[in-house]
């Protein structure tokens, strides 16, 4: 949640951040700003709005500067608009600062500075952060990066920070704590993002600054350290994402572009790893914990939104498969428990962004606890990646658009693998079983391609239910969480109120909002409780209901019960979710924009949620 860039170099500043931001904007997208430095003094522009209205109101300013920083906000102090919106001067507007996180302690910090004569203009805690390390290095009597660091050492909470000084231009100071921040290393500059999107036109060299670090750039030189005041020499790391990977090469949307890269997405996780020819499975990142994974008695997966329903997959999994115990956790409410963690537990992390502040307390307690932490992250470096013992990257390349989609499949694509693995070391598949699952996996791909060939009837079915209001997703066994999945899809980009449910629930209460107005989504494959999705379908359709079902090829038993039918290659019942979520997803992203959302950035959201 909210994006910043910051630039010093040779280049012209302004344009790097708007186009950094722009990159960025899938973090928040209520306001945006930037504070450039010059001869002339350092000057902010902020707006309420997009980057884009940002651009807009930048048009004949006079914005020439080698040094500045750009910030896209999702609001948690104060409300969306021109003030609050970053970046935000010190009292004295020689400092400006831009905050990703939140300041747990800026009240008692906001009074002490009221005390001594303060004033405020926004209700930020970014503000009070600013004029509190202006006041350090006021009565400290020392530089900037000493102020922030002895700031930061009375700071409560998460952020990632950037903060320039009009006196002087050569210096950028930057630091973080629980909130992402990363410095692309150039030819004599230097770039600062929440990720790396906004750096990977300039350079591939990046440092991934650890927490309580202080990255100081200054007449050109870069310097990291502690907030204990301990050197520490940059570790610089390449990385591998290309420039197409973020556009959105041809496509409306990121999302659609995101829905339609599956085949490829899924084909990517499985490279190298899985072999149905050779009836192998190698997964580097877990060679060290495989049989003590077999082994163990307990695995708890902790995740939020889609990622949770995808650890929800990876419990019928692997109790199917492997035999194991398993619990899906909210993350939220796993770190605020006490939760019972005992010898040979594994908790393991399910996380697009590896970022999301709940996941990773959640992982902390965890290891607190003793137990064995894994991480199933898609972005390489991220934090949750790089705290556990080890782990599997989904590969599923840069997810923009803010609801996930081929993360989703890449995340059950990678436990699909693991619950496999761990299956074949622990003897509880046979050798048939077992081959039969890898090349059921390695088909999936272009299974996929063939299920993105219904788009055109899938937009066809969306038009009927464009202005729905509700909307219901049955499902049992391993699709029930896709049911869920696709309602949380549904209702985060149209806005459309929908439940996700399994199917045999319906009659313990939601039924009752069955009628000739009511779309329902069966999940309705011909897999262990075909029969009994079938009576309840029966029972819907017995009070009007309207259902949409999702059916293997050739069932005309359900093809001609329903009013809508799509018609799904049949596979292994395990691996039904890498199939079944598709068409749910295009169904969600038809009737969005035709109910004209913005898809990629709906309302109030954002994809890294970095705060509680
Ligand atoms: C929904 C969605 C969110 C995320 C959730 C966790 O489409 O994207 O529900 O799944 O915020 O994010 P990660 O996976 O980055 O931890």
């Amino acid at each position: 949640m909210c994006g910043i860039v910051a630039y010093v170099g040779h280049r012209e500043a302004a344009p790097l951040i708007i186009k950094g931001l722009k990159r960025l904007e899938y973090r928040g997208y209520d306001s945006a700003g930037i504070a450039l430095l010059n001869g002339n003094g350092l000057k902010v522009y902020k707006k309420k709005g997009k980057v884009a209205d940002l651009e807009f109101e930048l048009q004949g300013k006079p914005l020439t500067a080698k040094i500045g920083i750009g910030h896209t906000r999702w609001a948690t102090h104060g409300e969306p608009n021109d003030v609050n919106a970053h970046p935000h001067y010190s009292q004295s507007e020689h400092l400006a600062i831009i905050h990703n996180g939140i300041i747990e302690n800026y009240a008692s910090i906001k009074k002490s500075l009221i005390d001594k004569g303060y004033t405020f203009e926004s209700e930020t805690d970014t503000e009070v952060l600013i004029n509190f390390i202006e006041d350090v290095r006021k009565h400290k009597n020392c530089d900037l990066e000493e102020a922030v660091r002895l700031a930061l050492l009375e700071v409560v909470g998460a952020y990632a920070i950037v903060v320039i000084d009009k006196d002087n231009p050569d210096q950028l100071v930057a630091a973080r704590k629980g909130s992402p921040l990363v410095i692309g290393i150039g030819e004599d500059e230097y770039f600062f993002a929440s990720d790396a999107t906004p750096i990977i036109e300039y350079t591939k060299e990046v440092v991934y600054l650890d927490d309580f670090e202080i990255a100081t750039v200054n007449k050109g030189k870069l310097a990291i350290k502690n907030l204990q005041n301990q050197e520490k020499g940059p570790f610089i790391q390449t990385v591998e994402m290309e420039l197409e990977s973020i556009e959105k090469g041809g496509f409306e949307h990121f999302m659609l572009k995101e829905i339609f890269e599956q085949p490829k997405s899924i084909g990517d996780c499985m490279r190298g790893r899985l072999n149905a020819e050779t009836a192998h499975i190698q997964l580097g990142g877990l060679i060290n914990h495989l049989e003590k994974l077999a082994k163990a008695k307990r695995i708890v997966f902790v995740a939020c939104g889609t990622s949770w329903h995808a650890g929800l997959v990876g419990e019928y999994l692997f109790e199917e498969l492997a035999r194991i115990n398993v619990e899906v956790e909210y993350a939220s409410e796993f770190r605020y428990r006490n939760p019972i963690i005992k010898e040979g537990d594994f908790v393991i992390a399910i996380s697009q962004s590896g970022e999301t502040a709940d996941t990773l307390a959640a992982l902390e307690l965890a290891k607190q606890k003793g137990a064995t932490i894994l991480g199933i992250c898609n972005v390489v470096g991220s934090s949750i990646a790089r705290l556990t013992d080890a782990g599997v990257y989904t590969h599923a390349g840069p997810e923009i658009g803010v609801a996930s989609t081929k993360a989703f499949t890449a995340q059950v694509t990678v436990l699909a693998m693991i619950a496999i693995a761990t299956a074949k070391a622990k003897g509880t598949i046979d050798e048939g079983e077992y081959r039969r699952l890898l090349s059921e996996m390695a088909a999936v791909p272009q299974k996929v391609e063939e299920i993105l060939k219904l788009d055109a009837d899938i937009k066809d079915i969306s038009k009927l239910f464009t202005f729905a209001s509700n909307f219901i997703f049955l499902g049992r066994g391993i699709n029930f969480p896709v049911a869920l999945e696709g309602a949380l899809k549904l209702k985060e980009i149209s806005y459309i109120h929908a439940e996700g449910y399994p199917a045999a629930e319906m009659k313990h209460g939601p039924i009752a909002l069955i009628d000739e107005d009511m779309p329902v989504v069966f999940i309705a494959t011909k897999d262990s409780s075909y029969e009994k999705v079938v009576s309840n379908i029966q029972e819907v359709k017995a009070r009007k209901g309207r259902v949409i079902a999702i059916i293997n090829h050739g069932d005309t038993e359900v093809k001609n019960m329903v009013d809508f039918a799509i018609e799904i290659p049949t596979s292994h019942e395990m691996i039904t979710p890498l199939l079944a979520s598709i068409p749910l997803q295009l169904l969600s992203y038809h009737i969005a924009v035709l109910r004209g959302r913005n898809v990629d950035q709906p309302r109030n959201l954002a994809k890294s949620v970095t705060v509680e």
